[in-house]
Order: C-alpha cells, then structure tokens, then sequence
C-alpha cells in the first residue's frame, strides 16, 4: 500500500475512533465515501493511473475501500447503540410513579349512587333489570293495582302522551314500578332483582324535578316474608351510609301494589342534617310485601308465592349522603358543583374498601 493510502486509511480510523456521535461520524463518512469524499476522488483518478500500475492500485484501492466501509459502518453501529442507551437511561419509565393528572372525565354523583346500590344488591344476589321511560298506562297503573279512578294516581302528575286511536294509552313512567310488572311476566320465580332508572312527573322545585330517578327491588319466592324485607332494606342502608349502627325503623304506610306497606325511615338530626344520629327520623323509602292482586296480574300463584318490593328515590339518597341541599343543582352542570361532587372513574365503588 502506497504511503498515500496508509496516511489515508490510518487518519480514517484515527477519526472514526475520535468520533463522539453521530454528527461527527457522518462528516467523516461523507469527508471518506462521499461524492467528493477522499477515497472516491482516488477511485476517480485510477483511469488516469498509467496501466502497468493501474491493476495494483486498483486492487489497493478497492481493498481499503471495503476496509474503510466496514470501519465506518461498525462505528455507525457502535454510536448509534450508545445513542439509544444514553436515551433509554434518560428517558427510563418509572412504573410505580403515581399517575399524573390529566384532564378527564368524572362519574355524576347521580350515576355514582345507582353504582354504589348495584354494588350493594349485587353482593347480596340481585340482578339488574331495565324496563322503557315510555310506557303502558298498564304496567305503570293498573296491573300495579292502581286502577283508573283510584285516589293515588292523582299523587303522580303524570305525562301522557298523544297515543293513537285504538292503542293503550301510554305515558312517561312515574315510578320504576312497571319493570315489577315486566320482570314477573318475563320470568318465573325465584326473583331478585334491582331497577334504577329515570322516571317523570310533572313537578318542579327544590326538591322536585320533571325528570329524576328512582331504584326498585323486587323479590319473590316460596316463604318470602317481611322479616326478609327488613334485614335486606337494614344491610342495604347501612352500607350505603357506611354506618354499620344506622337506627333503621319501619313504619305502616299505603301503596296500592303493596299489602302490608311500609316507611323506612333512618336516625337523623333535623338540626345538623347529620345522618345517624339525633334522635329524629327521616323517611329515605317505600315498600312493602307485594300485593296477591299484582302477583296474578302476572301469572304467579300468591298461594304458592310471595315477595316483597322497594321503591327509593335515587336523588333524595344522594342529597342525603352527601349533603347536597339543592336537587336542582344535579342537572346545572355546574363545573365547579362537579367538581366538587362528582367521583374519579377510577374509583369505582368497592364493598370490601367501604364505598
Ligand atoms: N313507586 C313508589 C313511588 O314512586 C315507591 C315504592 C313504594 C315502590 C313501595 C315499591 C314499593 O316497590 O313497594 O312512590
């Protein structure tokens, strides 16, 4: 090899190995192998070699020219791994940091109660089930034993709609009662199952809206009697207010679909609103055992079955639990109310961690 390609070769690598990063690396590629790079103008100037030299020198040539390829293509290599590494050691993932706060969205406290209800009922083995806003004046009255003319269909100012001519009349449900109606016509006992949902009348103030919601739970079985009605309304209530002492006591009430009917109604201070204690009570539902007439409205046999049903509004528990004055403020969307109210997606509600 001629002095010329030794100094050429040996200031390459001395380069290449000198070369810090990539940036350096590509300046002495393209300074070597370059359209102008030295080792091509060399390759370029071989026709004008004399011919009894030129097969020398072309083989030479060629052999530092694969020498200095593979030279630079190692380092290339070389670099570039030190690249990633340096950047992986930066830029490394720490797994258990906590999450960052990023803009999203939150769970409606509304929506949070009936999660925290069907979580409840869930443990103890109920089913959800889901019936139409839009409804038969049927389901919603009279299989419910609340027949046309009787006093407390005036108690629910309800909605009806335009139904044509020779069709049931039809309304917005006011109560999630009729999905009682619809269960036991759909399936056999045993029953259990819970019905939140959105249900209307036409009502506005404080703490009345047109539209608002509302959970039902029906049982029915052989031997179901109110014994079990109380323990499973006394469990349910005490988990939801995460109070395991909560005073609980029933009261007689009327419904027509029920026969005994009765209040349940928690310990409460009517001074600080404080939900427990105090000394006071207040009404937070309706039930009772349900009536023979509705059972055989629907195809069951009340000598051979019997259930027990409840009904809760779900606004009231939520204003209740969190101490939300207003019922109206639930559908401002009010950022800063949800803010304030409203629950991570992230948390959703778990028996075992209290809710
Ligand atoms: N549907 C009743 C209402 O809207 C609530 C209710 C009371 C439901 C007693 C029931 C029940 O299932 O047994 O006022």
């Amino acid at each position: 090899m001629s002095d010329q390609l030794e100094s050429l070769r040996d200031e390459t690598l001395a380069a290449l190995a000198a070369a810090g990063d990539l940036r350096v690396w590509d300046t002495i590629r393209v300074a070597t192998l370059g359209k102008s790079g030295r080792l091509t103008a060399l390759l370029k100037a071989l026709g004008k070699t004399p011919p009894d030299e030129r097969r020398a020198r072309g083989a030479a040539l060629n052999r530092l020219r694969d020498e200095l390829d593979a030279a630079i293509e190692a380092r290339g290599q070389a670099l570039q791994a030190a690249a990633l590494d340096a950047r992986l050691s930066h830029e490394r993932v720490d797994v258990t940091l906590p999450v960052q706060r990023v803009p999203s969205g939150s769970i409606h406290p509304i929506s949070r109660t009936i999660e925290e209800i069907v979580a409840i009922f869930g443990a103890m083995g109920f089913r959800l089930a889901e019936g139409p806003d839009i409804e038969t004046d049927w389901h919603n009255f009279a299989a419910l034993n609340t027949p046309a003319h009787h006093p407390a269909r005036t108690d629910h100012d309800t909605f009806y709609l335009p139904t044509p001519e020779g069709h049931p009349t039809r309304l917005l449900r006011t109560q999630t009662s009729p999905v009682q109606i619809r269960t036991m016509l759909d399936q056999a006992p045993p029953i259990r199952v819970i019905v939140p949902g959105r249900t209307y009348r036409a009502d506005h103030d404080a703490t009345h809206s047109p539209m608002f919601h509302q959970c039902e739970g029906l049982v029915v079985d052989r031997g179901i009697t109110l014994g079990h009605l109380k323990g499973c309304l006394i469990e349910f209530l005490r988990a939801f207010f995460d109070q395991p002492a909560l005073p609980v006591r029933v009261r007689a009430s009327y419904f027509p679909f029920t026969e005994p009917s009765m209040e349940v109604d928690i310990g409460w201070s009517r001074r600080t609103g404080e939900i427990g204690g105090g000394g006071d009570w207040l009404e937070v539902l309706g039930s009772g055992m349900v009536h023979p007439r509705v059972l055989a409205n629907c195809g069951v046999d009340p000598r051979e079955h019997t259930g027990f049903a409840f009904g809760m509004g779900i606004e009231r528990l939520t204003m209740l639990k969190h101490g939300i004055p207003d019922l109206r403020a639930f559908y401002d969307s009010d950022i800063r109310w949800l803010r304030h109210y409203s629950t991570s997606p992230l948390r959703p509600p778990l028996l075992h961690e209290g809710l």
